[in-house]
């Protein structure tokens, strides 16, 4: 039996941002091909782990692990399309008020407040189920994610040096935290 408790589904959620309504909800099969083509984009997948170009396979089998594993992908949903996604790893045992998280948008969206309503509702969600604190990491260089996330609230916490290598380049990663 688990000593802590879990978050529930997420559910759909309509939400406004400046530029117009957005859906949230659990990924879907049916969303694979636009998510792969998010974390394929130059200026996203160069701020994430994964190196393009990321395969239809590798994004399908996050959508099975994500399901068997009880982790809330969520997308953002705009206009018809899937323009960005969330992903909520929630700790466990004593830590399990933390939740850790990883976001990317698409490239043509940047800037238009989408994933700023996204990420302040997902976090609501959060904090009503149980969740007070949220913790990321991104990368030293990566100054439109750091402008963001000290617009929401976070507090970058340290820089762990030469921790991610692009080619022959080291880059830092700098650890982010917020109390919700
Ligand atoms: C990080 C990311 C999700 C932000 O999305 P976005 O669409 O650029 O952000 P928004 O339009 O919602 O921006 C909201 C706020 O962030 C801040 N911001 C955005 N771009 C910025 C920049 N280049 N410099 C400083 N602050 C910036 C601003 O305060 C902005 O509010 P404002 O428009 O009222 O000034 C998106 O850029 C992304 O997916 N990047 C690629 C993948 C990635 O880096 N993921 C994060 C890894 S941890």
């Amino acid at each position: 039996m688990r000593d802590y408790f879990v978050l529930p589904k997420f559910g759909i959620k309509l939400v406004a941002s400046r530029t117009g309504q957005i859906t949230l909800r659990e990924a879907e099969k049916s969303d694979l091909r636009e998510l792969n083509e998010i974390v394929n984009e130059t200026g996203v997948n160069r701020f994430l782990i994964k190196k393009a170009p990321v395969s239809m396979k590798s994004t399908r089998d996050n959508l099975r692990k994500v399901r068997r594993e009880g982790i809330p992908w969520i997308v953002c949903v705009h206009e018809g399309g899937v323009i960005g996604a969330m992903d909520f790893r929630q700790e466990t045992g004593r830590k399990s008020h933390v939740c850790g998280f990883g976001m990317a948008f698409s490239k043509r969206v940047h800037g238009r407040g989408l994933a700023e309503a996204t990420a302040n509702a997902c976090f609501a969600w959060l904090k009503k189920n149980g969740i007070e604190k949220i913790v990321a990491e991104t990368d030293e260089d990566n100054l439109r994610a750091r402008g963001f996330y000290k617009k929401l609230g976070f507090s970058e916490r340290c820089i762990l040096k030469k921790n991610v290598k692009r080619g022959k380049r080291y880059v830092g990663t700098v650890i982010i935290e917020k109390f919700l």
